[in-house]
């Protein structure tokens, strides 16, 4: 029996529900603070739910990077690691799989996707240039910019409309990419990137037949297209289960086609392969003749780019699963079963569900909070504050403020609530959906937010923020007299 099967098991009963083809052998105990604890910790953090340690966090759905549970293969594969400077073992291993992988010819390593997003920024953006893309992610945009590159846009405007049917959100207007190169003349783009699993407007896939035709725009154009894979498992699901001619198709064959589109393809091994690295494949000598110095200078030397040999025994083998489908179906059959339970209390989700996590619509579950009172981030403190559960902002606070000083308000004020893949259990998103249903029926108690700290750079990251009011404090009460345990 395929795996693709086994991940279809019904239920007698008619309900859905995501059953695991694995077992946890190795658990890490984690604690829920009472509410008048998290109340002064939330505080303590700048209101910022980077800055929170996580010993106070219940459930951590800040990000699926590096933490996503790994294999008893990507362990065992971790003690056989050889340790050398140059010429390492593993680092030959490592190439192999990924050149098998995609088909391509060179591996450079780095230490992680931004690293990677440096040297191509690096190697490719001059002042004045433009990168087209799908959607903009928020380090490969500071990269872009930082070597005075401008990023334009081109998905379909009802991308970014949190409620819609479209299987593939994260596919390309073709039409506003064509016209986008005309407007700025093709000798200005540096390169047309792609990014699997579009992050920033809820991991939506691009589907293959999308692919095929931004590449044929940029091969008919002489523009290079660069692919970023940190997503690829989501992204590589839904071409499986939703593009009707793949349905066929190996998850190899599918991977090899995608590359086969592409002149450069980057990912972050911190998703993609669930270990801690990343890297960059090409078949284009002269590309990578461009970018493979950086890799020293930056990262470290051509055998190990600033990772640790076990994280590169245990990336090898975590992007070979990404083979298997019941692997790579794991976070999308879970975001759908959390984003279920949203809906069922009623809480604002964007739809259909995607990849990487569930995303709840700030703007919908508080519209009294403005844009500039980072509505995102305000749900994201209260989030924590009534459950102890750690989401991400993603909104207009993720954004870097325009040339002129003025917010760049964000097309959507998402809350993003990472599933790292088979790490959490179905009663735990149980009581994620219950605590943002009390909340969401408790939702005008929440306020604003102002900075206290703005950082200049990535102001997301390390930025202090306070409430505007005492409206923690009012939510605080309403839920003890709620949940008088506090917990
Ligand atoms: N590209 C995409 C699409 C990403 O989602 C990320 C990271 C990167 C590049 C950068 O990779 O973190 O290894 O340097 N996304 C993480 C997240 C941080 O939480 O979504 P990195």
């Amino acid at each position: 029996m395929s795996d693709f099967t086994y991940s279809n098991v019904t239920f007698f009963s008619g309900e859905k529900v995501p059953l695991e083809m694995h077992k946890a052998r190795m658990v890490q105990r984690i604690h829920l603070l009472p509410i008048e604890e998290r109340f002064t910790v939330i505080n303590q953090s700048g209101n910022n739910t980077f800055l929170l340690p996580n010993r106070s966090v219940f459930l951590d759905m800040l990000t699926d990077s590096g933490v996503n549970a790994m294999s008893e293969a990507q362990y065992a594969a971790m003690l056989m690691a050889d340790d050398s400077y140059a010429g390492s073992e593993t680092f030959y291993r490592l190439e192999k799989t990924v050149q098998d992988f995609f088909g391509l010819t060179y591996f450079l390593p780095a230490h992680q996707g931004r690293a990677c997003e440096n040297i191509i920024a690096r190697s490719f953006v001059k002042p004045g240039d433009f990168v087209i893309t799908n959607y903009h992610f928020t380090t490969t945009k500071a990269h872009i910019t930082l070597n005075g590159g401008q990023v334009l846009e081109a998905v379909n405007d009802k991308a970014t409309l949190p409620l819609s049917d479209d299987p593939f959100k994260g596919d390309f207007e073709i039409e506003k990419l064509t016209s986008q190169i005309d407007k700025v003349g093709g000798e200005k783009v540096a390169f047309v990137r792609i990014e699997a699993g579009t992050n920033l407007i809820g991991g939506q896939p691009v589907s293959l037949a999308n692919m095929r035709k931004v590449s044929q725009v940029c091969r008919q154009k002489g523009i290079i297209l660069i692919f970023d894979a940190s997503l690829l498992a989501d992204n590589l699901y839904f071409i499986k289960v939703r593009e009707k001619e793949c349905q066929d198709k190996s998850l190899a064959f599918l991977v090899r086609e995608m590359a086969s589109l592409m002149d450069v393809i980057y990912f972050s091994g911190r998703k993609l392969g669930c270990a801690r690295g990343g890297g960059i494949a090409t078949s284009n000598r002269e590309l990578y003749l461009k970018m493979r110095d950086f890799v020293p200078l930056f990262e470290g030397f051509l055998t190990y780019g600033g990772m640790s040999v076990r994280e590169m025994e245990a990336m090898s083998v975590g992007i070979k699963e990404t083979l298997d489908f019941h692997t790579i179906s794991q976070t999308p059959l879970f975001v759908e079963a959390l984003g279920l339970e949203l809906v069922k209390n009623k809480v604002p989700v964007v739809t259909p569900f995607g990849g990487l996590g569930c995303h709840v619509d700030a703007l919908r579950f508080i519209e009294h909070v403005p844009q500039r009172q980072y509505p995102s981030a305000s749900l994201a403190a209260a989030i924590y504050l009534i459950s102890g559960v750690r989401g991400m902002e993603r909104g207009t606070l993720s954004e870097a403020r325009n040339p002129d000083g003025s917010e760049h308000l964000s097309s959507m004020e998402l809350v993003r609530l990472a599933v790292p893949k088979r790490v959490f259990t179905l009663s735990q998103l149980k009581y994620v959906g219950d605590r943002l249903g009390w909340l969401y029926e408790n939702r005008s108690l929440i306020g604003g937010l102002q900075f206290v700290e703005e950082p200049s750079t990535l102001r997301f990251f390390l930025g202090r923020l306070a409430p505007i009011g005492d409206w923690q404090g009012k939510l605080k009460a309403k839920f003890l007299e709620d949940m008088p345990s506090g917990l």
